[in-house]
C-alpha cells in the first residue's frame, strides 16, 4: 500500500487576535476550573482508588486543580495482566489497522483535541502556548505519523530470494508487555513511548510522571477515541518501586521504554539484569537519560548568534528539556558582546504564569525542583569561583519560578560545569583561545553525559575540527543553532554515553527495537 502523506505537522503562531488564541484562552479558562477526577486505565476501565493526591499548576500552586488516583502493587498486577490479555488480538490484528488508530489519533490531536492538549500542558507542565504547540500537539503528531511511515518501512525491509527458495522477514513484536516509564517535560515524549512499541504490536504498562497526568490522561482519551483497543496500553499511577518490584519480577517482561534521570535507568538496568535468568527473552532497555548540554563558541563565531543560543537554548521551557544548554564555553575575545545581547534579551524577556501570553519562562515543575534549583543559585553567590552575570532571583509565593541566571564561573570544574540542574540556569566559563584544545578537552571529560551540544564558528577549518574533536560529546549535534527544538524525521533525537541508548526517537531506529523478527525460509 501507499501510505497518505506524511509530513511534519505545522505549528501555529497563536499571534494576538488569532482564531487560535482566542479558543485556546478558552480552554485554558474552563480547565483551570478544576474539579479533576482522574482514574487510572486499566484494561479500558477506569480505576479509582481511596489513595488521592493533588494536582496543582506549577505557576499557581494555590489552584487545587483537582486529583488524580494512585494505585499500589495490586494495580501494577492488573495492567500486567491486561497487557498480555489484549496481546494476542492486538498482534494479530492487521498492521494497516494499528496504522489507521495512530493516524487518527494525530488527526484528532491536529483538529479537535489541539487547544485541550495544549491547555494541560500549559497548565500541568508549566509550558508556555508555543512551547507547548511544539511539543504536546505538533511533536506529538509527528511521532504517531512518522512512526507509521517507519513501520512501513521497516516490513518492507526483506531478504532477498533465489529460485526455487523464498525467503521472508515476520517482523514479529517482543514475546510479553513493555514498560514505558515516561517524563513530566515532553507530552509528545510521554505520548511516544507507550505508542511506538504499540504500534509495532506490542502491548505496554504505562507509568507516567505524577507532575504530569493531566496530559497522560488525555493521550489515553484519544488514543481511546481513535480506536485503540482496551488493554493495549495500560496507565497506571504508582510509586517507582511498587512499579519495577513487580514489573522485573515478571517472566513476560520484555522491554523497558525510558526517559528520565541517568540515576534512575542505571538502577533499573541494575534490577533488570538481576533478574535476568526469570525471563522468557531478553529484554530491550531503550532509555534517554540525563544530559549537561553545551555551547562551545570558537573565536570566529558570531557573538549575537551565540547570545540568542543562550536565551533560547538555555531559557525556554525554563531549562527543562533534556537538550537544553546549561554550559556555554565563550572565548574571551566574544564575551563581553555576548554577554550585553544576552543581558539585553533578558531584559525583554518576561517570567510568570501561562495564561498571560507575553510571559517567555514560566515555573519550574515543581518545590522539589524549586528548591534545588535556589540553593544552586545561593551556593554560587556565596562562592569566589563564580559570578552571577544575569538574573539570580527566584520566588515561590505563588508559583515556582526561578528567573533565567547566568552564571560566570572561574573555574571550568565549577560543579554547574558538570552537574546536570534541570532549571532555567546556565553557566559560562570564558577561555583564552589560545587554549582552545585544552578547553576542548575540558568539555569532553567534564561529564559522563553526551546528550546534545551546539558549536559555533565562521571558519570552516575550525567547525571541521570541532565536528572531528567533539563527535563523542552529543548524540544530538549542531553548528551554528541552540541545541534544543529536535524535529521528528528532521533531526532524530538520542545522546549515547550517560545519556542514553541512542535509539532515536520516531525514527527506524527506535521501532526497530521493538520487534523481534524471524526469518523464514520456503524451498519449492
Ligand atoms: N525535541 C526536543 C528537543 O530537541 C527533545 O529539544
Amino acid at each position: 500500500y501507499k501510505l497518505p502523506e506524511i509530513k511534519n505537522e505545522p505549528v501555529l503562531s497563536y499571534a494576538p487576535g488569532s482564531i487560535e488564541r482566542e479558543t485556546l484562552k478558552k480552554t485554558l479558562s474552563e480547565l483551570n476550573k478544576g474539579g479533576l477526577d482522574i482514574p487510572m486505565i486499566i484494561d479500558g476501565k477506569e480505576i479509582r482508588t481511596n489513595n488521592t493526591k493533588e494536582i496543582r499548576p506549577p505557576h499557581n500552586h494555590q489552584n487545587l486543580l483537582g486529583y488524580y488516583h494512585q494505585g499500589d502493587k495490586s494495580h501494577v498486577q492488573m495492567a500486567i495482566d491486561a497487557a498480555l490479555k489484549a496481546k494476542p488480538s492486538w498482534e494479530a490484528m492487521n498492521w494497516e489497522s494499528r496504522a489507521a488508530i495512530f493516524l487518527k489519533a494525530a488527526d484528532l490531536i491536529a483538529g479537535p483535541y489541539r487547544s485541550q492538549f495544549n491547555a494541560v500542558t500549559m497548565i500541568g507542565q508549566s509550558k508556555n502556548a508555543y512551547q507547548s504547540e511544539i511539543d504536546a500537539v505538533c511533536e506529538l503528531i509527528d511521532f504517531y505519523r512518522y512512526n507509521v511511515k517507519n513501520m512501513h518501512e521497516i516490513y518492507n525491509m526483506q531478504p532477498n530470494s533465489s529460485p526455487g527458495i523464498w525467503n521472508r522477514m515476520v517482523w514479529r513484536p517482543l514475546e510479553g508487555f513493555i514498560f514505558a516509564l515516561t517524563p513530566f517535560n515532553f507530552t509528545s515524549i510521554a505520548g511516544n513511548l507507550g505508542a511506538a512499541p504499540a504500534l509495532m504490536g506490542n502491548t505496554v504498562v504505562w507509568k507516567p510522571s505524577k507532575t504530569a497526568v493531566y496530559s497522560a490522561h488525555l493521550i489515553m482519551k484519544v488514543l481511546k477515541e481513535a480506536g485503540l483497543p482496551d488493554g493495549v496500553i495500560n496507565l497506571i499511577y504508582v510509586g517507582g518501586k511498587e512499579a519495577t518490584d513487580v514489573i522485573f519480577d515478571h517472566r513476560e517482561f520484555a522491554g523497558l521504554h525510558f526517559t528520565g534521570s541517568t540515576e534512575v535507568f542505571n538502577s533499573m538496568w541494575k534490577s533488570i539484569a538481576s533478574n535476568i535468568t526469570k525471563y522468557k527473552s531478553y529484554p530491550r532497555i531503550v532509555g534517554e537519560t540525563g544530559g549537561k548540554d553545551y555551547i562551545f563558541a570558537e573565536k570566529t563565531a558570531n557573538a549575537k548568534q551565540v547570545a540568542t543560543a543562550i536565551t533560547r537554548g538555555a531559557f525556554e521551557y525554563q531549562g527543562q528539556k533534556c537538550s537544553a544548554a546549561s554550559r556555554a564555553y565563550i572565548p574571551i575575545n566574544l564575551w563581553d558582546d555576548v554577554k550585553k545581547f544576552v543581558a539585553d534579551d533578558l531584559s525583554k524577556i518576561k517570567t510568570g504564569v501561562v495564561e498571560d501570553f507575553s510571559n517567555f519562562v514560566n515555573a519550574v515543575i515543581d518545590e522539589e525542583s524549586f528548591d534545588k534549583l535556589a540553593k544552586v543559585i545561593e551556593d554560587a553567590k556565596s562562592s569566589p569561583d563564580t559570578e552571577i552575570v544575569c538574573g539570580g532571583n527566584y520566588d515561590k509565593s505563588t508559583g515556582y519560578f526561578i528567573y533565567p541566571t547566568v552564571i560566570q564561573a572561574k573555574r571550568p570544574d565549577y560543579i554547574t560545569m558538570k552537574e546536570e540542574l534541570f532549571g532555567p540556569i546556565i553557566t559560562v566559563y570564558v577561555y583564552d583561545p589560545e587554549e582552545i584544545d585544552a578547553v576542548l578537552d575540558l568539555l569532553d571529560k567534564s561529564t559522563d553525559y553526551a546528550l546534545t551540544g551546539a558549536i559555533f564558528s565562521s571558519d570552516r577549518a575550525q567547525i571541521e575540527k570541532l565536528t572531528a574533536k567533539l563527535t563523542h560529546t552529543a548524540g544530538n549535534f549542531y553548528i551554528n543553532d541552540k541545541p534544543t527544538g529536535a524535529v521528528v524525521d528532521q533531526q532524530p533525537f538520542g545522546g549515547s554515553r550517560g545519556s542514553g541508548t541512542n535509539d532515536k526517537a520516531g525514527s527506524v531506529l527506535n521501532l526497530l527495537r521493538w520487534v523481534s523478527p524471524q526469518c523464514i525460509k520456503e524451498t519449492f
